[in-house]
Order: C-alpha cells, then sequence, then structure tokens
C-alpha cells in the first residue's frame, strides 16, 4: 500500500465573531484516512458538514488547529523549501461553480497558460504542447484558446477548469462538487471524464459530493462525513450493501433511485 496522502487527527475551527464575542465553530474534528495513489477517494456527507473545510487545509487554504496532513509521507507544513515551492502545482481544484471560477475577461488560452508562467520557467513551446496535449485529454479543440468563458456551456467550462488544473500535472486532482451545478447528461460525461483521466494520467483524486448516485459510479472508497468526522469509510460496495452508522443508512436511503 502506497499512501499519497495521509491525515492524522485533524481538527480545522473556525473563528466566528459573533456579537462581540468570540466563539469558534470546529469544522473538521479529528479526522484520520488516507488515499493511496490512483485511488479515487470521495467524501460524501450533508451540507456544512466539513467537506470543503478539509479540502482547503489539504490545499494549505486554511491552517489547522491540531493535527497532520503528510503528502508523499512528508508533512506539508515541515516541507523543504523546494518541496513547499513544488506543492501547489502537486495538489489542484477543480470547484463546483465553472461560471465563476474561471476568469471572464481572460481568453481559454490565458487561463490555461497563467498556471505554466507562475509555476515554472518551461518555454514558450513547451507550454503550448503542454496545453494541447490537456486540451485533448478533456475532450476540447484548439480552436477555443481564442475564445472567452461565457462562450461555452457550463459542461464545457468545466472541461476548461479541469485542463486548467491538469497543465501542471498535478498528483492529486481535488474536486469539490465538481458536478453539482450541471444537468445530469452534462454530468455523466464529466464524471466520465474523470475516470478516464485517472487511468490516462496517473492521478489520483479526492472527490467531495452529496450526491451518492455520482460517488458510487466513480469512488473506490468512500468516506462518510458527520458533524465535521469521518463517521464510517469503506471500498464503495461494501458502503452500499452494508453500511454500519444510521446515518450512513440514512443517507443511502435519502438519495434518489440509486
Ligand atoms: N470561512 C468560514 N468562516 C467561518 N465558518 C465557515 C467558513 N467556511 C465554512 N464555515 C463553516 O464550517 C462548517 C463546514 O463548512 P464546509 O464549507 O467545510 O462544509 P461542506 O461540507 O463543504 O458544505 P457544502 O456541502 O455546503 O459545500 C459549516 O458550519 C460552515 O458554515
Ligand atoms: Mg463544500
Amino acid at each position: 500500500m502506497d499512501n499519497l496522502l495521509e491525515v492524522k487527527n485533524l481538527t480545522v475551527e473556525y473563528k466566528n465573531i459573533k456579537n462581540d464575542s468570540a466563539v469558534s465553530l470546529t469544522a473538521v474534528d479529528d479526522v484520520t484516512f488516507h488515499i493511496e495513489k490512483g485511488e479515487i477517494y470521495a467524501l460524501a456527507g450533508e451540507s456544512g458538514c466539513g467537506k470543503s473545510t478539509l479540502s482547503k487545509a489539504i490545499t494549505k487554504l486554511v491552517k489547522p488547529k491540531t493535527g497532520e496532513i503528510l503528502f508523499e509521507n512528508k508533512n506539508i507544513y515541515k516541507q523543504s523549501p523546494a518541496q513547499k515551492k513544488e506543492y501547489p502545482a502537486k495538489v489542484q481544484m477543480v470547484f463546483q461553480n465553472p461560471y465563476s471560477s474561471l476568469s471572464p475577461k481572460m481568453k481559454i488560452g490565458d487561463i490555461l497558460q497563467e498556471p505554466l508562467d507562475i509555476n515554472t520557467k518551461y518555454s514558450k513551446n513547451r507550454k503550448s504542447a503542454i496545453i494541447k496535449n490537456v486540451l485533448q485529454d478533456v475532450g476540447l479543440s484548439e480552436s477555443c484558446l481564442k475564445l472567452y468563458p461565457h462562450e461555452f456551456s457550463g459542461g464545457q467550462r468545466q472541461r476548461i477548469a479541469i485542463a486548467r488544473a491538469l497543465v501542471l500535472n498535478p498528483k492529486l486532482l481535488i474536486a469539490d462538487e465538481p458536478v453539482s451545478a450541471l444537468d445530469a447528461s452534462i454530468q455523466a460525461q464529466i464524471i466520465n471524464l474523470l475516470k478516464e483521466l485517472k487511468k490516462q494520467r496517473d492521478l489520483t483524486i479526492l472527490f467531495i459530493s452529496h450526491d451518492l448516485n455520482v460517488i458510487r459510479y466513480l469512488a473506490d472508497r468512500i468516506g462518510i462525513m458527520y458533524k465535521g468526522k469521518i463517521i464510517e469509510e469503506n471500498i464503495t460496495s461494501s458502503i452500499f450493501n452494508f453500511p454500519h452508522e444510521e446515518y450512513t443508512k440514512n443517507l443511502l436511503n435519502s438519495a434518489p433511485s440509486l
């Protein structure tokens, strides 16, 4: 077993200032789990249970209160300067809303080139070859490089967002509700694309969703989150066929037409 990511006893708090008194909220509460190389691990659970906060901790967008996050066996807060610099490229995110996540004033070509400009010193030719290759992988043609995000449908925009996440050739792709804003038929296409990309590019994926139908189709293992904790975890077939926790059973029962 080769772990890409290990999260140990992670707790994340938000300081909320309410009524002049500092109230803190525990969004992630003593979470321990790991993701193996090449695996699609899904986090499922109702709104507000802490899924996005957990992914933000992994991408260093929020700082944990306690606990450890190991990436390639190295604590992400104890990386060497070189590892620290490389880390953002190794862990990339795709977000729920492909309308707000792509800058409306940038052409697709510039959107895809920006991460390469920021993170690499590759030649112009090399950048352009990477962009062409990624576009092909996500099923878009080169003609879109000259267009703006508003000229695309939601599904195509999500392909563009995935392409942007892939240009740096990340090890871990975190997809936070990447299909929730899309129509059902388009959802299926994007899910199939992620499955395909995992195979082609040797990707490891942390997939966040409240939609168990989608998760069942995509995930190798599932962690069920409730109130900041992973209350149950198992391989996908076992979660669906032999759920242990009442909460998991209710979640499965409330999912439409499984
Ligand atoms: N920036 C913030 N400041 C204060 N509280 C926050 C912040 N972000 C999230 N929270 C709170 O932390 C808890 C966990 O939120 P989080 O966004 O991680 O949940 P989630 O599982 O991703 O929900 P959803 O399915 O709606 O996206 C919630 O109670 C939320 O209100
Ligand atoms: Mg969220």
